[in-house]
């Protein structure tokens, strides 16, 4: 579409390309997480932590898409690298508690970007990510708590696990 016809700010656009390469950065990390945990025989907190790889891979999806319908094609960039040592599972679940901080932060900083730039198309579309980052921190915090509560007892983190609501019996993905 040429320049005179776009209807998402510029400024907008090298965000929302941006996001797309932070949700990749998110799911990476998800997978290293699960491989550390799959590594260590723990086959629950390994499918968790695929699963949310999975799901933040459809996140970069979302934006991809967005910007597609916007009439803008996307530009894609490196990721950048993931850590992948951890000394613990709690050291493991912190490193996913700090990058869900981080994504709710660039998604905020996104919100408040569109605003001073009366995108409000992608104001609008950007809530979907606002509802579903109160849901990533909170289930994340709450897994956390619960390894901390089982010490060594990471067993009882896989029956947790195994009870977990899953996404489509909870709300949508
Ligand atoms: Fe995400
Ligand atoms: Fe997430």
């Amino acid at each position: 579409m040429p320049n005179d016809t776009l209807i998402l700010k510029p400024g907008c656009i090298e965000g929302l390309n941006q996001q797309i390469v932070n949700e990749m950065h998110a799911s990476l990390q998800y997978l290293a997480i699960a491989s550390y945990f799959d590594d260590e025989g723990l086959p629950e907190l390994a499918g968790h932590f695929s699963r949310q790889s999975e799901e933040e891979r459809q996140h970069a999806l979302k934006f991809v898409k967005y910007l597609h319908d916007a009439g803008t094609r996307p530009v894609f960039k490196g990721i950048p690298d993931v850590r992948n040592d951890f000394s613990s599972a709690t050291d493991a679940v912190q490193c996913a508690l700090d990058g869900e901080i981080k994504v709710t932060n660039q998604i905020n900083d996104l919100v408040g970007l569109s605003h001073r730039e009366n995108d409000y198309m992608t104001h609008t579309f950007l809530q979907w990510f606002v509802t579903e980052q109160l849901e990533e921190v909170s289930t994340v915090t709450t897994l956390l708590q619960v390894i901390k509560h089982a010490g060594p007892s990471l067993l009882l983190v896989e029956d947790f696990i195994r009870r977990m609501p899953t996404e489509t019996e909870g709300a949508d993905a």
